[in-house]
């Protein structure tokens, strides 16, 4: 589920402006609850359903996965607990994120994995064997009222957690307070036999900020391909990867047109006319974002080859190398939609990169088949491989069926439901956050632009 990652961008020291503190969200009506005779007069203080449901997704701060947090369902959060002796917690990990060394002072605390991988560990007082645990979905350990422990998750996923405290104001005290909390630093070295604390330390501490941080740089630079960890002078700054923004472009006209050729469905791999041509140098003066490029692709077919070299000359003089994708080629087997040999295109375009094409790519056989089932299947893939891409904006220049399927613009019988592209239309969109066929949304600039949105 790594694209719930792709959530937002989220900078982790930004992240810490609160502290993980449950305020009492409404005070007068606690007062109330506390004062109540019976139960039945706290329930006539209670009396909408709304007032019984806790939505933790709805606990904007604490429930993230960059780094995480802790959400809790106590009496502070949700006037419902009061007098129910227990918290339930949710505790979010995103990739590489840990909750720090700390303890809690009035509860001991059952977790249970929901999703990811989770390393615990858990020191009940002096002289105490250190216990380690890894929590997978359906594994749960306890960590005794008092002791210390802490948590984190190695895996490049996000990982969540029930948690379970049985005191409806369980409290927290994270270990590292010790450096912050205003204990004389020379006394503390002194207890410690080390020089650790002082001003610096503090300042530089991760503050406490949702109950999770970032965890080890080493697991940071393994999920490097979700996440983004810039050392500064601060420490090390984190952001999640985003899905690209994607422009989907069909080629310009070609000799096979039904504007230029009768039989032009049987010509193979035809070129662009000199309409084509000029068609492409129009959007590449119109194209307002060829700075901002930073991946070109294009179907291996000459006529999308050569409308991606004009249309977005700018970018490949600044050396943007077009990359030949198959998976992009059209979506039928007639000969104009069937290439030609690599070796042959090599010599043609020279400066593309062709790595991803072998010999006898054109054949439509096994994931280029052209059958909906078949097609439907390359166009999520080919979704997935833009979206897991690290640049930040790519150009696809393809083709005016194969784009309903890249779009999920057809029936189930494989026949479009909107209607054709026009030669060199263009249409931008990003991708749909954690679905897992990578589906693409046009954006409304997009549908505006076109005249398309309602
Ligand atoms: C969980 O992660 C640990 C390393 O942190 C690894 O040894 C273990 O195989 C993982 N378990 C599963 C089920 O993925």
């Amino acid at each position: 589920m790594l694209s719930t990652l792709t959530a937002g961008l989220l900078l982790g020291v930004l992240m810490h402006h609160a502290a993980a503190v449950d305020k009492t969200r409404d005070p007068g009506l606690m007062a109330k609850l506390v004062t109540s005779n019976t139960q039945l007069d706290r329930e006539s203080l209670l009396s909408t359903d709304k007032d019984w449901l806790f939505d933790f997704t709805a606990q904007d701060y604490f429930y993230n996965f960059a780094p995480g947090g802790v959400t809790n369902m106590n009496a502070a959060t949700f006037p419902a607990a009061k007098g129910n002796g227990m918290t339930l917690a949710m505790l979010n990990l995103g990739p590489c994120a840990m909750l720090p060394p700390h303890y809690h002072p009035r509860a001991a605390n059952y977790v249970v994995a929901v999703s990811g991988n989770t390393t615990t560990y858990m020191y009940e007082e002096n002289g105490a064997c250190l216990v380690t645990e890894i929590l997978t979905p359906g594994k749960g350990t306890i960590f005794p009222q008092g002791s210390m422990h802490m948590m984190v998750n190695n895996g490049c996923e996000n990982a969540q957690l029930i948690s379970a405290l049985n005191s409806e104001d369980a409290g927290t005290n994270n270990i590292g307070n010790v450096f912050t909390n205003g204990f004389p630093f020379d006394l503390v070295n002194a207890a410690f036999g080390h020089n650790l604390a002082d001003a610096e330390t503090a300042a530089n501490m991760d503050p406490i900020g949702t109950g999770a941080n970032w965890g080890l740089p080493a697991c940071l630079k393994r999920c490097s391909s979700i996440i983004n960890a810039v050392e500064t002078t601060q420490g090390i700054i984190c952001e999640l990867k985003m899905a690209p923004i994607l422009h989907l472009m069909r080629h310009a006209q070609g000799f096979h047109s039904s504007a230029v050729s009768r039989e032009g469905h049987n010509m193979r791999d035809p070129k662009l006319t000199p309409e084509g041509e000029e068609q492409a140098r129009t959007v590449c003066r119109e194209f307002p974002r060829h700075d901002k490029i930073e991946l070109l692709l294009a179907s291996p077919l000459r006529r999308a080859l050569q409308t991606c070299q004009i249309a977005f000359a700018p970018c490949v003089e600044r050396n943007l190398k077009i990359v030949a994708l198959p998976y992009a080629e059209e979506a039928s087997d007639d000969p104009c939609d069937t290439g030609s040999e690599v070796d042959v295109l090599k010599a043609e375009f020279p400066d593309v990169d062709f790595d991803h094409v072998k010999h006898g790519w054109y054949l439509h056989e096994g994931d280029t088949a052209v059958d909906p089932t078949s097609l439907n299947a390359r166009a999520a893939k080919l979704r997935r491989f833009i979206r897991d891409r690290p640049e930040k904006e790519v150009v696809l220049v393809g083709h005016g069926f194969f784009n309903h399927y890249l779009t999920g613009d057809v029936d189930n019988n494989g026949k479009q439901t909107t209607p054709w592209w026009e030669e060199t239309e263009l249409r931008t969109f990003t991708f749909v956050d954690g679905d897992e066929n990578a589906a693409i949304k046009e954006t409304e600039d997009s549908l505006t632009t076109r005249g398309a949105s309602e």
